[in-house]
């Protein structure tokens, strides 16, 4: 292009109109939103992006809607920024809602904004992350900003499983909205600044009477620890988006690719306190973290749902440079017990492995399904049922050890040899059972205990020879359902090589359009 006046001013024009667009709302609802503690769509951008450079797409999109006084609310861009870049040095899309444009709220072209950008990370192969900022639906454009709804949603269904999607919520989160990010695989939320909810206090109150405030219906709490619904809490922005690059760390860009491999521990380190952590009563509860902390590379354990069920212990980390997810069975926390939550925490966690090729390692030390009317009443039988679907159809290396405790359906739940489990180790210490002693005592010699002169001896007795017959792995290891016992100082070795060896490990499930999983 010749430098001649003319073009001059057409460049000074693109650059006004393009610094125009990225003042959203403009500098009065700019500041509003830094007096609400909020970043700004692009700031949260320039945060995310590595060295805060990322293309913007759709920078001069314009809503065409009319009705109700929104011809006078035009925005370029409208009211979400949709953008590309690197993050960790590897491609990644974005989009931001802009909640100074009418609060973010989703429009039928912003809808299409978010996605056009999904569909560019799914033909690349990259991810795709959310920052999540809105007053919902934008009333004024009805059904069409529904419709905007409808576009992305059906994107977050197809792109499942395909490429990681991830979502921050930064902002009002309301409505149907919620579902977009409830399809992702991972929600992060930043406290007192993101909530969710599908209905907000105002019509909680109109319609139960109950008198709640934002924060406590939807907030990060609620929805940590309650609901399950958030897997990840942070306290700032910046926390929480460097939290979302850690995350994007462990995992591959795509299904078809493996994660990355780092230049990390490339060692073995003496695993020997792993010998002292299993306490010597077999109900003392000791914390699983300890275990995992010594088998992965530098105790870099990065655990999701921490607060959520409690009693199972999922999350990445890596083993020789490798990603690993982890699934451990918690004893600090109800003993360890399978619940309704910690079904569905660890049976999707399982199945996001599976979909990116990142294979699984199983502690296990599980008293058994949590007994309990209220359990079985919510229906602990559909829910535990995932568990087993998901462990079974995985197809990624699966490996166990057995610390402690397996006991009945919850040995085969935790990735039992059964279910197409590639290794499974047990400790010395493994206890692996129909059921624990007491429990089989009761059942099985309940006759005998009654009519003997001293019945709490003979309960004794019975209970210490069952411990010394059943309780330990070595039936287990003598039919083959165990591939080993082994030194707890050794786990970290024995899992590495075993990963190392089935890194090529091939396994296809029968052709068909999807299975069913008891949802
Ligand atoms: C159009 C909206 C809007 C919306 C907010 N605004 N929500 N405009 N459609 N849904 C506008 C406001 O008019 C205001 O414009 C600006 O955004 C900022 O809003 P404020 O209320 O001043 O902000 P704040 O006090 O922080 O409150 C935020 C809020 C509140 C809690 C999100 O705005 C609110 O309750 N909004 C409505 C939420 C809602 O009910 N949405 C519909 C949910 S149903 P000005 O010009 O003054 O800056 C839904 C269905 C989805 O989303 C279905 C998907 C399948």
């Amino acid at each position: 292009m010749p430098d001649n006046n003319e073009n001059k001013n057409l460049i000074e024009q693109l650059n006004s109109k393009r610094e125009n667009a990225q003042k959203g709302g403009g500098d009065r609802r700019i500041e509003s939103q830094k007096k609400k503690g909020k970043l700004t769509a692009r700031e949260r951008l320039a945060l995310f992006f590595d060295n805060s450079d990322y293309e913007e797409v759709d920078i001069f999109v314009q809503h065409q809607s009319k009705d109700l006084g929104l011809d006078k609310s035009v925005y370029d861009g409208d009211s979400v920024v949709t953008a590309y870049g690197f993050v960790n040095g590897r491609q990644t899309f974005a989009y931001a809602q802009d909640f100074t444009v009418l609060g973010g709220s989703l429009s039928l072209v912003a809808g299409k904004k978010i996605a056009k950008i999904m569909d560019m990370a799914s033909k690349n192969g990259a991810p795709i992350i959310g920052f999540n900022d809105s007053g919902g639906a934008r009333i004024q454009e009805g059904v069409d900003s529904l419709a905007g709804y409808g576009e992305v949603f059906v994107r977050n269904t197809m792109y499942s499983g395909v490429i990681p999607q991830i979502t921050v919520i930064v902002g009002p989160s309301a409505g149907g909205a919620v579902y977009s990010p409830a399809i992702t695989d991972f929600i992060f939320m930043v406290k007192d600044i993101g909530q969710m909810y599908i209905t907000g206090p105002d019509v909680v109150k109109s319609v139960t009477g109950e008198e709640i405030s934002h924060e406590d219906l939807g907030g990060s709490v609620p929805h940590a620890t309650k609901s399950g619904v958030a897997h990840f809490v942070y306290d700032d922005e910046s926390q929480c988006i460097n939290a979302v690059k850690k995350l994007l760390s462990f995992l591959p860009q795509n299904n078809l690719e493996n994660a990355k491999k780092i230049d990390g521990n490339s060692s073995d380190p003496n695993g020997e306190i792993l010998r002292t952590i299993i306490p010597e009563k077999s109900t003392e509860p000791y914390n699983v973290i300890d275990v995992i902390d010594n088998i992965i590379d530098d105790k870099d354990f990065f655990e999701i749902q921490s607060n959520y069920a409690q009693n199972i212990v999922i999350g990445f980390g890596r083993i020789r440079g490798s990603s690993v997810g982890i699934v451990a069975n918690q004893p600090a926390h109800m003993a360890g017990m399978l619940d309704i939550n910690a079904s569905d925490k660890a049976a999707r966690f399982v199945r996001f492995c599976d979909a990116y090729n990142i294979p699984i390692v199983t502690l296990v030390d599980v008293p058994g399904f949590m007994p309990g009317v209220n359990q079985e009443h919510q229906g602990i039988i559909r829910h535990g049922a995932k568990l087993i679907y998901a462990y079974a159809e995985a197809t990624v290396p699966k490996i166990s050890v057995i610390l402690r405790k397996a006991y009945g359906g919850a040995y085969i739940v935790m990735n039992s040899k059964e279910l197409r489990s590639d290794l499974n180790l047990a400790w010395p210490t493994a206890e692996i059972a129909v059921m624990g002693p007491e429990g089989a005592v009761n059942v099985i010699s309940r006759k005998e205990i009654s009519e003997s002169d001293d019945p709490q001896a003979t309960r004794e007795k019975l209970i210490s020879e069952y411990k010394e017959k059943f309780s330990t792995p070595y039936i287990a290891a003598s039919r083959g359902y165990i591939d080993d016992v082994i030194d707890p100082a050794h786990s970290r070795k024995k899992i590495a090589n075993a990963l190392e060896i089935f890194s090529k490990k091939y396994l296809e499930n029968p052709p068909k359009k999807h299975g069913n999983i008891p949802l």
